[in-house]
């Protein structure tokens, strides 16, 4: 079978890609390494893939893409995007639009033109906003409470509408805070195990009470490939872990598992950051047999070592 993932140089594209490379698959990796943060980092990331002779590496924008690496019967998993909450606010949004609207509405038209498998999408709990009801259900109102969560809901309907309108199989993913080894670095656990590593403060926006749904990148990569398999076109689904967590005692578990102190910094809490987020896996673990099963202290040792390896040398 013939995989093409965008966003394959990132966090979690690359662990999908090593997933479906390890399951026998041809895999196509599709990324224009933007800035966001170190397109070295991104290399790193691929190193494993690149040396697997099933994988190759299309070094392109989908803004501007003309999709020829695209083919007939392909399985499409658009993790492309630009990430993050906080900067999708200002100037910077013309980077959502194009990278989370406007790349999945080109690659949606050129996957209808070639007559692809099937289409999955990198969705996010973002969509959820502040919602008063947990845990958070498929079928509660939406409603987004940054601009990066209005882009992604807006990308899920444009999925929406090209399965009901032209019958183009897809789903869509909605990801809960996702953490282990190459987590992004703009993202909690790794600026406070970086921090940890170098006896620099560590920032928390707000009194660290806010509460996540923390999900390690393997049971992520589970839930993608158990979609392929039995998630029903057309529909949505969440990818948590299901396990409610504060930020505060995330980090006194750094704190143990590192057996090192973490300096705090408070800031005033992040325009768009939410107060709380706890999916119901139900839907995902009927449909195609969703299991989280990675403990947040194994994940936390386990990006623990990797923030080690990335930053000693
Ligand atoms: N990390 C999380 O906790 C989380 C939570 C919910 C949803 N998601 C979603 O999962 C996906 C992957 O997230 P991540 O944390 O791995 O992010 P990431 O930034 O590490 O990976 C995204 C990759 O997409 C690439 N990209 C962006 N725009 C592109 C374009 N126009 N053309 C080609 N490549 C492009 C970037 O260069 C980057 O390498 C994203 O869609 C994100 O919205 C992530």
């Amino acid at each position: 079978m013939r995989a093409v993932v965008t966003g394959a140089a990132g966090f979690i594209g690359s662990h999908l890609c090593q997933r479906l490379l390890s399951m026998g698959w041809e895999v196509v990796g599709v990324d224009c390494f933007r800035d966001y943060y170190s397109p070295e980092i991104k290399r790193k990331n691929l190193r494993t893939c690149l040396s697997h002779p099933s994988f190759s590496l299309i070094g392109e924008d989908l803004v501007a893409s003309n999709f020829s690496f695209l083919k007939g019967g392909d399985y499409v998993f658009h993790l492309a995007a630009q990430p993050g909450v906080r900067k999708s606010w200002g100037k910077e949004f013309n980077y959502y639009l194009q990278d989370n609207i406007l790349a999945t509405q080109r690659l949606l038209e050129a996957s209808l033109e070639k007559g692809i498998s099937f289409f999955v999408f990198a969705s996010s709990s973002s969509v959820y906003g502040n919602s008063p009801n947990f845990p958070l259900r498929e079928d509660s109102r939406p409603l987004p409470f940054s601009p990066y969560g209005v882009t992604k809901l807006a990308a899920e309907n444009l999925l929406r509408l090209y399965y009901e309108n032209f019958s183009l199989p897809s789903v869509s993913l909605r990801f809960f805070t996702v953490f282990g080894p190459r987590q992004r670095p703009d993202m909690a656990f790794h600026r406070a195990l970086k921090a940890i590593l170098t006896g620099e403060e560590f920032t928390v926006y707000g009194d660290g009470s806010q509460i996540r749904d923390f999900t390690h990148v393997e049971d992520i990569v589970d839930g993608v490939i158990g979609a392929v398999e039995g998630a029903r076109a057309g529909e949505v689904y969440n990818l948590g872990s299901g396990r409610e967590v504060s930020l505060r005692d995330a980090l006194s578990i750094m704190e143990r598992v590192t057996g090192r102190p973490l300096k705090l910094k408070f800031v005033e809490a992040a325009k768009g950051d939410v107060r709380k987020t706890l999916a119901d896996i139900t839907r995902a673990r009927k449909d195609f047999g969703y299991r989280p099963r990675k403990t947040l202290e194994e994940g936390i040792e386990q990006e623990w070592y990797w923030i080690k390896s990335l930053y000693s040398g």
